[in-house]
This record gives structure tokens, sequence and C-alpha cells, in this order.
């Protein structure tokens, strides 16, 4: 079995639902504390062992290139002031040269799409793809628990969650099969299912490990629920080929592009803060006598 070593993010989303922040900013630089959502995504796929990173962009997306660059004026003035600490920290972003390949997503036509704009840099193997906006808090990185579970039974596995009933037709849900531990057999998927059509309420997030006859299968892909090109729909089309899992991760998950989750993940995040933690929460224990 080959190893997983590539990841793809798509990053060409146009990020509605958190205008206006997201008019002349990458939704995936939104800040979590301090740290951009990409980020976190990143540091996830390299605990995982991921070696090639490829970022699927659009037009507006450039400040992600510039984040996972060297800043030579910026570092030179934080040398000047010895600030070493965050010194090394913007040094270390973005991982050894050459590792980063950019490619573009002309137009927004959905996730499946944007994953199959990666598809000449996706070499003939498995390769994970990663939505930065899905915020995973896990003692494992998520991507991390689904390569180990990957090396057991291989195929397609994607990062699945139980959702409420009603918000079913936010996500891919799926028609589960046998379930052992964290990993249930996937023997049907629906994209965006009405509550009273869903199959179960387990849902996929974004997290994945795919194999590359998914792109073969998006080069001939439909538009599907929302006029978009979706990654979920290519997924149920291989499932007679290749056996599919879906994997419940260990964690929580913070639904970022969301504006309510962004500041959940916000709080959840700062509480750990060794810096700032002790003052959040005193202020959460204020707003909570008033
Ligand atoms: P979303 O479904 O959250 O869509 O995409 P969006 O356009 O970014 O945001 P809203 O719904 O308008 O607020 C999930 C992930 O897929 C990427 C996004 O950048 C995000 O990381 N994506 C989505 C693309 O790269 N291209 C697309 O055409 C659609």
């Amino acid at each position: 079995m080959k190893p997983v070593r590539i990841a793809v993010f798509p990053v060409g989303g146009l990020g509605t639902r958190f205008l206006p922040a997201t008019k002349a900013m990458p939704k995936e630089m939104l800040p979590i504390v301090d740290k951009p959502l990409i980020q976190y995504a990143v540091e996830e796929a390299r605990a995982a062992g991921i070696e090639e990173i490829i970022f699927v962009t659009g037009r507006g997306k450039t400040a992600i290139e510039d984040h996972f660059d060297y800043a030579a004026e910026l570092e030179q003035v934080l040398s000047s002031r010895e600030k070493n600490g965050i010194l090394t920290e913007l040094r270390e972003i973005p991982g050894p040269p050459g590792s980063i390949s950019y490619t573009r997503q002309q137009e927004p036509l959905g996730l499946g799409h944007a994953v199959w704009c990666a598809r000449h840099l996706v070499h003939n193997e498995p390769f994970a793809v990663l939505l930065a906006d899905d915020l995973i808090k896990s003692d494992v990185p998520c991507l991390k628990q689904m390569v180990d579970a990957y090396e057991q039974v291989g195929g397609n596995i994607v990062a699945v969650t139980e959702v409420p009933q009603e918000h079913t037709n936010r996500y891919g849900i799926v028609a589960p099969g046998a379930r052992k531990d964290r990993l249930v057999e996937i023997k049907g998927l629906v994209e965006k299912p009405k509550p009273e059509e869903a199959p179960s309420r387990t849902a996929v997030i974004g997290r994945y490990i795919l194999q590359p006859v998914v792109l073969d299968i998006l080069s001939n892909q439909q538009s599907g629920a929302g006029g978009e090109i979706q990654l979920t729909d290519a997924i149920a089309k291989a499932l007679t080929v290749i056996p599919t899992h879906g994997f419940h991760f260990e964690g929580t998950r913070f639904d970022c592009g969301d504006k309510a989750g962004h500041v959940m993940a916000n709080i959840a995040f700062a509480l750990e803060r060794e810096d700032i933690g002790a003052d959040v929460r005193q202020y959460i224990a204020r707003l909570q006598l008033t």
C-alpha cells in the first residue's frame, strides 16, 4: 500500500457566509486566536506525515501564498528587536523549500472541481484533502488518526461526525454499513439530502484520504447539489470499485466557515492558551454573573 504523502487544500471558495470579512481576505486566513485557519490545517497535515502540499487557490487568495513564504523585512525587524521566539515560529511556516505547489481554480465551480484542478500535481498515488474551515481540536491530529486507520483498511476514507437531523441538508450524508471501532463501512453517500430523506445523521466533514481513481471520475463529473461539482458525488461513484469507510475521529470539530462556529473555536482555543486563557476564563465567568 502506497503511503499518503500528498495533501490537497482547496482554498478557492468565495466564503460568502463570512462576508464582509471575506470581501478582500481569504476565508482560510481568518485567525483562531493568532493563527490562520490554513496554518492549523497545514500543521495537521505535516504531523500526519504529509510531505507535499498543493493549494488550489483562486482570485484574491494571494495572502495565502505570502503567508507560506519568508517575510524578509519583517524578519529583519524582529531580529533587530531580538524577538527570537516569534522569528523562529515564522521561519517554520513555509516548510522545506519546494514542498508547496499552487494551482488555480479559475471559477469556484465546487469542491469536486477544486480537487480535480490538482490532478496534474497529484501523481498516481493516494492523497489527502483538507478543508481548512473545518478545524478539529484533538489530542492526536485528525489526519494522523485517519492515516493510521488507512494503513489498516486502505481504500477511500472520509472523516464523519453525527449532526442534528435538521442539518443533513448542509453535508454529504452516509448510508452506513457495519461499524468496527471508529470505522464504519459506507454503502452509499448523498449530498445535502433533506432531513426527511437522509439515510442517517452521519455527515462527511472536511478530511479525506482518496485514491487517484476519484480524480478520473471527477473528469466526467456533472454538477450536482447547488449546481456545484461535488466531491461527495465522485466518492459515491467510486463505491463500487474502492472500499470506502467513514472514520469517527476523536476530537471536536468547529465549522469555522460559519460565524458562530468561528467564535466558538476562538473561545475553545483561547481558553487553553497559557498567555490569555486565564483572562478569557475570567471574562466568561463575569458574563455568566451578569
Ligand atoms: P464551502 O462549502 O465552505 O464554500 O467550501 P465557500 O465558497 O468557501 O464558502 P461559503 O459557503 O460561500 O461561505 C469548503 C471548502 O472548499 C473550498 C473552499 O475554499 C473551502 O475551503 N472550495 C469550495 C473551493 O476551493 N472551490 C469551490 O468551488 C468551492
